[in-house]
């Protein structure tokens, strides 16, 4: 089994719960405050768990010193990406191994979820591991008796070997790992970010493209809230020659925090208004949901929604070789009668998470089949 940490680590001290006071100011600018809080000022992680160098099977045997946590995007580099990716296409060629009998992983979700919690438990069942699981844990879990999230981990972190969390809260995953003794996996955390949607959403492009550098992506819709544009944001800058174009209704754009750190790493970005003469310049469209569940005002919603759509007709716009990516789940983005269109790329993306977080669970297990 996974050597544990006897000390959860301390780099992670610093962090503040964000408070929630939706009464006393805009959920925009409570979001905004969130950012900010998260972040140590440099752009970088304020925590830094997996920069234990790049993967590598030889050093598969070391003991881990501190659980290897997956929190957010900035804490990886090219090299890691290159190596779990060519670990993930090695998965996806043999389909299943056995490296993991007798570990376990425990799913708990505050926040619903389709891909995320099934891929991280089947990618778990295909490593030959056990699944326990709460998919509804506002309810079903202790949490529903006044239970702190602290408290839940601690708990956890004796019955399991790494723990997948969904979370409403901006921050919460860090406050689980400055508690767990085994990974904590962040699945997203509120409006703040989904670090491995972004590593499949990568790998999605090195598939597609075979390059990273030089991709022009506009990232489309619900930016503000979206947690996985910020977190694929934060990869594609490491990449040369990168363009984002961001389209996104007045209410739900790309917050400052996002903007600074591509500007500190040189990756150009720019807003633009006008989808259909984007569409045309980019390799890839990333569309993405508004999400209502996270607006406070019922009229700036209505105000964003339906106003970026794609169709047949506009993706013909596009170029031949382009593709379109989407999260997922959609609502009313992308008509369904693009899944036709050879460029509709969304549904091999999250098909792709299956082998990415198989990947992702034997690097955070010291495990190397
Ligand atoms: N992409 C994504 O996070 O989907 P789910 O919400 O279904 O997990």
């Amino acid at each position: 089994m996974v050597a544990q940490a006897a000390q959860p680590s301390s780099t992670f001290s610093g962090l503040r719960p964000l408070r929630v006071s939706h009464d006393m100011v805009g959920v925009a600018n409570l979001i905004a405050q969130a950012f900010d809080e998260d972040m140590d000022g440099s752009g970088r992680a304020a925590v830094d768990p997996t920069r234990a160098g790049p993967l590598n099977p030889e050093s598969s045997k070391e003991p881990m010193s501190s659980p290897r946590h997956i929190i957010e995007s900035q804490q990886f580099d090219r090299e890691f990406m290159a190596t779990l990716f060519e670990r993930a296409s090695q998965l996806a060629e043999i389909g299943r191994t056995n490296d993991l009998t007798g570990y376990t992983l425990a799913s708990l979700f505050y926040e619903p979820s389709t891909r995320t919690r099934f891929s991280f438990e089947a990618a778990m069942h295909r490593l030959g591991g056990n699944v326990i699981t709460t998919e509804n844990a506002r309810e079903f879990s202790s949490f529903a008796k006044g239970e702190s999230l602290e408290d839940t981990i601690r708990i956890l972190s004796g019955y399991v070997d790494l723990i997948v969390m969904r979370h409403y809260e901006i921050g919460s995953a860090k406050r689980a790992a400055a508690v767990a003794l085994v990974p904590i996996l962040n699945a997203g955390d509120g409006a703040g970010q989904h670090p491995t949607q972004a590593l499949l959403d990568m790998f999605t492009l090195q598939q597609k493209f075979a390059r990273l550098d030089g991709l022009k992506v506009a990232m489309v819709g619900d930016l503000l809230y979206g947690r996985t544009v910020r977190s694929l944001a934060y990869l594609l800058s490491k990449y040369k020659d990168v363009q984002l174009t961001f389209v996104a209704p007045r209410v739900c754009q790309m917050h400052e925090d996002i903007k600074a750190y591509l500007d500190r790493n040189g990756a150009p970005w720019r807003d633009e208004d006008d989808l259909n003469a984007v569409l045309p310049r980019v390799d890839c469209v990333y569309m993405t949901r508004i999400q209502k569940e996270r607006f406070l005002d019922r009229r700036e919603y209505e105000q964003a929604n339906n106003m970026y759509r794609l169709t047949p007709e506009n993706v013909a716009l596009m170029q031949r070789d382009a593709i379109v990516m989407h999260p997922l789940p959609r609502v009313n983005e992308i008509d369904p009668a693009v899944d036709a269109d050879p460029r509709a790329a969304y549904f091999e993306q999250a098909r792709n998470g299956l082998w990415v977080r198989m990947a992702v669970i034997q690097y955070v297990l010291n495990v190397w089949g």
